[in-house]
């Protein structure tokens, strides 16, 4: 079984365009996304329609942006261009999308007994996994989640990144490469961020997915270039917060 892991797409219809278009090449059976299919870029119904009309399985856990712009949460913790964002999403969203997105279940999920799924951390779907301690307090969950699941694909951070617990400790990685194998080892467990479609923060403006072999236990990481101009210039004409536009070119 393959699977095509997306996270973070937030409304950046350009963007996933291009991967959905890349991996058409590439055999995957399911898809999974990882939250925040919306907030940030202009296009969230496109997101979102199709998203919703993709002709495979879909599992889907919610972002900390559904929650805000399908009123579950209030974005207290929001930053004023995300809240503008999500005020600005919520009054255009149609009806079906809105429900989609209300019905997003909270994380953590176990997929098909394989691997563990959820937006922030396995611990709270609000919080960042950045550093070997924030891993290592996940670490200890995902046991408890799911007995003997060495595997956990979280979002939120938009970092390609990933944290492998080994005999000697946590080893933290940065996926910097533009394609890059991770080949899953027997006795260690991973917390695996395949990075975001739609808004990239590691300098690198380039949309990331990953696809997830669980036969062969290897996560193929990629990126893919994308019309940034064109994504910038909606978020600029709808009278989004301009940064939400900028931040695009830099991948930041
Ligand atoms: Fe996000």
């Amino acid at each position: 079984m393959r699977y095509l892991i997306l996270s973070d797409l937030h409304a950046n219809d350009e963007a996933l365009t291009a991967v959905l278009r890349r991996v058409k090449r590439k055999t995957f059976d399911r898809v999974v996304c990882l939250g925040d299919f919306v907030g940030y870029a202009a296009d969230p119904n496109k997101v979102l329609d199709r998203f919703r009309t993709l002709r495979k399985t879909t599992i889907s856990v919610r972002g900390n942006h559904d929650k805000v712009v399908s009123g579950v949460d209030e974005g207290a913790l929001f930053n004023p261009p995300a809240l503008e964002a999500a005020r600005w999403t919520m009054e255009r969203l149609s009806k079906q999308n809105m429900d989609f997105l209300k019905k997003l279940p909270l994380g953590p999920e176990l997929v098909d007994g394989l691997f563990v799924v959820c937006h922030g951390s396995p611990l709270d779907e609000d919080a960042y996994i950045f550093s070997d301690f924030d891993a290592s307090l996940n670490f200890v969950q995902l046991n408890r989640f799911a007995e003997g699941v060495d595997l956990c694909f979280f979002g939120h951070s938009h970092i390609p990144s990933i944290f492998t617990l080994e005999p000697g400790g946590i080893r933290v990685e940065a996926v910097r490469e533009a394609r890059y194998k991770l080949r899953l080892e027997p006795g260690k467990r991973y917390l695996v961020n395949p990075g975001s479609v739609g808004q990239p923060r590691d300098r690198n403006p380039r949309a990331a997915y990953a696809i997830y072999d669980a036969t062969a236990r290897v996560v193929h990481f990629d990126r893919v270039p994308y019309d940034v101009g064109a994504a910038r210039r909606k978020i600029h004409r709808a009278g989004l917060p301009a940064v939400l536009g900028d931040r695009l070119v830099v991948g930041l």
